[in-house]
């Protein structure tokens, strides 16, 4: 079964969405519109789908990022309010604190995952951004592992995930630590490719174990509606 991200171009660049249960990683440098992009995931699939989705993130504190979402139109106190939209994170509000303590480890940030996904009956996560898995881990290996312990455990929830890596600008790299796209199922990238004067936005599907779907680079944008995708558009470019 195919779950709608419910961005109209990008659906149809996956031919239907994403496969239930697989975990995707989102990547792009700053700006390109990673945390938009999944909140629309998670926005269409609680207020359209009926589908209870959890925001995980380190990095924004609630307020700002509820102020930035409403710009693209998603009322995520609204949201909240019907019980099927869920925000863990803020550098203050709980993770950060919960990060610094000296028990904190993968294994426990993954059981207190899994608690609220199935208290909430959660069908739609995103982890912004993998950073917050690497805080834990010591090395390449260990944070391959951790990746790979919290994928799984997601998948097996039956939730479908996005994971958010932040590229460096102009590269052609698909994830931060370089370890990230061989534990996910799928990875989709943001290019922000520079032309003269100005820098043209850029999706692809880089992989998607289990479908078919579109190979090119297609424009996008992101507007007052957030991300949006022209699915028969391709960007040309001449970067290496
Ligand atoms: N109302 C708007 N209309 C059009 N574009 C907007 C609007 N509001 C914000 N933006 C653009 O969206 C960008 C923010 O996107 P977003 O935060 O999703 O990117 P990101 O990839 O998550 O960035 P970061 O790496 O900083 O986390 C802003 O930098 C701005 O260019
Ligand atoms: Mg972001």
């Amino acid at each position: 079964m195919k779950m709608f991200t419910g961005i109209g171009g990008l659906d149809k660049m996956l031919k239907g969405g994403i496969v239930q249960g697989r975990n995707i990683l989102l990547s792009g440098p700053c700006g390109s519109g990673k945390s938009t992009l999944s909140m629309q995931f998670l926005y269409n699939g609680a207020m359209k789908y009926g589908e209870p989705g959890l925001y995980i993130t380190l990095e924004e504190t609630k307020e700002k990022f509820y102020a930035d979402m409403s710009e693209f139109g998603m009322d995520l106190h609204e949201a909240e309010k019907t019980g099927r939209f869920t925000l863990i994170g803020g550098p203050i509000a709980g993770l950060r604190g919960y990060m610094d303590r000296v028990d904190a480890s993968i294994k426990n940030l993954t059981e207190e995952i899994e608690e609220v996904v199935k208290e909430k009956k959660i069908k739609r996560v995103v982890i912004d951004s993998v950073n917050l898995l690497t805080m834990l881990s010591k090395d390449e290996d260990e944070r391959r592992k951790a990746l790979a312990m919290i994928s799984n455990s997601l998948s097996s929830l039956g939730c479908t995930s996005f994971f958010i890596s932040e590229t460096k600008e102009g590269s052609m790299d698909l994830s931060r630590y370089g370890i990230e796209e061989f534990v996910v199922d799928g990875v989709i990238v943001l290019y922000l490719v520079r032309q003269r004067n100005k820098f043209i936005p850029g999706i692809t599907v880089r992989k998607m174990r289990g479908t078919n779907h579109d190979k090119e680079i297609r424009y996008y944008q992101i507007t007052n509606k957030g991300v949006e995708v022209y699915p028969q558009e391709t960007v040309f470019t001449n970067i290496r």
